[in-house]
């Protein structure tokens, strides 16, 4: 096991296997982009040495990211091979939906069992406005090819103002009622170049459950506002799906954090919103044994940062989202 000197249980890593993407969403990077030369990556046989020795040091769930995680070479054999990792339970991703009209039923016969998949509108030229190259119809189609090969899906939302702010939002809850998905609003968070343009148009859970309610009726909170990760759960009145808040800033959920991050270069980050990081690339690469690696691991996460502070306006300027994973 695992355990931060806050006594919180890290179970949970999230693997960003390339910092690469085929869409430029205006709150995540800038359409010019420079990314990693290949070698600065993690290479496949890292990834599954880091994986095995996660799992030996009680992790059990892993959620591949990016960048876009699909766009990576042999992604189907690294969901194979970190699926068939004894200890590790789930395998996810996180994607942006272009690629997984083909790719869903490969994917889940490789041992992944859940997508969240990034849609921020229905509204195709609002879509296209805010992914930048994005065509609304190949997510959806992908969201539907997941659902035939039965992986548990969750949509993603993040609510930029003045891009879909909107009906956009109804339009988005709408959908738990007729598919047994969650729709998640994601609070846009601060990151390096583009903070002052996210911070400008973060939108509040309040404002979205208001415009959602006032068109689609009441939101009865789930769980007794137990929080199902991260988000807080709320359903539509005969909904089969549930409508889901991930308000990091407006109400931070530091506190019950069981997550740890691995970038596509090779450094461990303990907190989405904090610099600190620990490289594991350079010692992977100089020999370490495992026992090394293990040591490392362990004294990094016994240091994951309490929480973020971004209502000090503390906002992590190494990196931005793309090259973390969210
Ligand atoms: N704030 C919140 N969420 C973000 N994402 C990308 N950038 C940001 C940001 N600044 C989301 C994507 C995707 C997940 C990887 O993170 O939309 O759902
Ligand atoms: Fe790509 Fe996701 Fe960033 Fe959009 S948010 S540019 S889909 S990594």
């Amino acid at each position: 096991m695992s355990f931060d000197r806050f006594g919180r249980n890290i179970t949970y890593l999230r693997i960003s296997l390339t910092d690469k993407c085929n869409l430029r969403c205006v709150y995540c990077m800038p359409e010019d982009m420079t990314f990693r030369p290949r070698h600065e990556l993690l290479q496949d046989d890292e990834i599954g040495r880091l994986v095995r020795i996660f799992a030996h040091l009680g992790f059990n769930k892993i959620r591949l990211t990016g960048g876009e995680p699909t766009i990576r070479s042999n992604f189907i054999d690294i969901v194979r091979e970190i699926a068939a990792t004894p200890g590790i339970e789930t395998v996810a991703m996180t994607t942006n939906g272009v690629l997984l009209g083909d790719l869903a039923q490969p994917l889940a016969d490789a041992g992944m069992s859940r997508v969240n998949v990034s849609i921020d509108t229905l509204d195709p030229e609002k879509f296209h406005r805010i992914t930048r190259w994005g065509h609304v119809d190949e997510v959806w189609d992908g969201i539907q090819k997941a659902e035939r090969a039965g992986l548990q899906i969750k949509l993603n939302c993040v609510v930029v103002r003045g891009y879909n702010d909107g009906q956009d939002v109804v339009d988005l809850a709408r959908l738990t009622l007729s598919h047994p998905w969650q729709v998640r609003f994601i609070e846009m968070m601060p990151f390096g170049d583009v903070a002052d343009f996210q911070q400008a148009g973060m939108v509040t859970e309040e404002e979205l459950r208001e415009r959602i309610s006032a068109e689609l009726g009441p939101l009865t909170l789930q769980n007794d506002g137990q929080l199902d990760g991260e988000a807080q759960l709320y359903t539509l009145e005969d909904a089969p799906g549930t409508v889901g808040f991930i308000s990091s800033i407006s109400k931070p959920f530091c506190a019950g954090c069981n997550r740890a991050r691995l970038t596509a270069d090779g450094k461990l980050r303990l907190c989405l919103l904090r610099e600190k990081e620990v490289d594991l690339l350079t010692p992977l690469r100089a020999g370490a044994s495992d026992q090394e690696l293990i040591q490392i691991i362990e004294d990094g996460i016994w240091h994951k940062p309490w929480g973020h502070d971004l209502a000090h306006d503390i906002i992590p300027l190494n990196r931005v989202m793309s090259e973390i994973g969210g």
